[in-house]
């Protein structure tokens, strides 16, 4: 038997001692401190981009006045800014949604402000590289579910702008959190089974496009067994968000953490939202309501903030980033509680290095 070291994990020109990644959890779950704590012990700490704005001075919340897109930027600055004074050193990324009007804005914020790199997901991030032109350093890593999607960013990125991504992150629907990239029907799909994602995509990038592109597993990673699993599948590194939500740095509201540690694994359900991808979230009143559909949900637009919305639309679901920012702020009955299907597993709240110390342990 022999004691095993877990591999650096390098993305573009950035490199860490641990293969992980935080992922990205909106609205305000992972900010500054969250993304600094994980950065300062060996990680990737990843500041989400999304909806910043709502919950910030530059908005007012209540009366729904200010420019919200501004509002977004500016607290993305503060936020970058933040995470680096309490990380100097440490590589820290924002996760920015295709899917949200404002996210070409949020990018060049991202790159310009000093972010080490650009997580994209909830969409194909077709233009990235146009965004960031400026910032060669930051490296772009979009979120795919499955082996097309990557080679459609793949051949649009090198036609045209003659580059590949710094990595891919390959998110299984079957068990991550927040929004997933297959339709409801499809979330079991074997096509987006990570198990044979990771091998695909890693063979695709090596034989055919002859290219050492890192490829990061999402999705259902607990502890240091899943991340030996991953591992051997091909992968270079893990993301994990749900056992992040249990730690003293995550940035929610105590009694957010408080709820995830209090769920059993029975509580995780799937709930529809207005980006028009399934969820998976935390069972309380408002995941019901959204689940039958109840015509009580908020349907007023306040933000204008989806490029498409049912809610917005069709006036159906509900309002997101309310749901989003009410739960965050502790309102765990009438928000929504997005998790991974391991949510139930975490047992105490616990200081993100203690963590890390766990994952990171030497093995056999
Ligand atoms: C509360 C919560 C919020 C999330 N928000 C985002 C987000 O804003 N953008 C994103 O790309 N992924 C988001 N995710 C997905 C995570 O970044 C991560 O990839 C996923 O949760 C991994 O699965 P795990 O939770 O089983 O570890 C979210 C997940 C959770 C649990």
């Amino acid at each position: 038997m022999s004691i095993q070291h877990l591999p650096s994990l390098t993305l573009g020109q950035h490199q860490v001692p641990y293969p992980i990644i935080q992922g990205g959890m909106g609205i305000r779950i992972s900010g500054a401190r969250l993304a600094s704590a994980v950065a300062n012990t060996g990680g990737i700490g990843i500041i989400s981009a999304v909806g910043l704005g709502f919950n910030s001075p530059y908005y007012d919340r209540q009366r729904r006045r200010g420019d919200f897109f501004e509002a977004n930027r500016k607290a993305l600055i503060d936020e970058i800014q933040k995470a680096r004074e309490l990380s100097p050193n440490g590589i820290i990324g924002v996760n920015i949604l295709v899917a949200a009007r404002d996210y070409p804005q949020l990018a060049r914020t991202a790159a310009q402000h000093g972010a080490n790199l650009i997580i994209a997901g909830a969409g194909l991030p077709l233009q990235l590289p146009e965004y960031t032109a400026e910032s060669p350093d930051v490296a772009l890593v979009p979120i795919v579910s499955g082996v097309r999607a990557a080679q459609i960013i793949c051949r649009k990125w090198k036609r045209t702008y003659g580059r590949l991504p710094d990595g891919f992150i390959v998110e299984c629907p079957k068990t991550a959190g927040g929004h997933l990239g297959a339709k409801y029907e499809d979330l079991d799909s074997e096509e987006s089974n990570i198990e044979q994602v990771i091998p695909q995509l890693v063979a695709y990038l090596r034989d055919k496009l002859k290219v050492n592109i890192p490829v990061i597993a999402a999705g259902g990673v607990w502890d240091r067994a899943d991340i030996k699993q991953m591992l051997a599948l091909g992968a270079s590194g893990v993301q994990l968000g749900t056992r992040f939500i249990t730690t003293e740095e995550c940035d929610a509201d105590p009694r957010y953490k408080e709820f995830h540690l209090q769920a059993q694994r029975e509580d995780v359900v799937i709930v529809p939202s207005p980006v028009g991808l399934p969820g998976r979230a935390l069972r309380n009143e408002f995941a019901e309501a959204a689940i039958a559909s109840s015509p009580h949900l908020e349907k007023r637009c306040i933000a204008n903030c989806l490029k498409s919305c049912a809610c917005r639309e069709q006036k159906k679901t509900y309002c997101i980033i309310q749901a989003l920012d009410k739960a965050a702020r502790g309102d765990i009955e009438d928000g929504l509680v997005f998790a991974g299907s391991n949510a139930g597993r975490a047992n105490a709240i616990v200081p993100v290095a203690d963590l890390m110390a766990e994952l990171t342990a030497l093995s056999n």
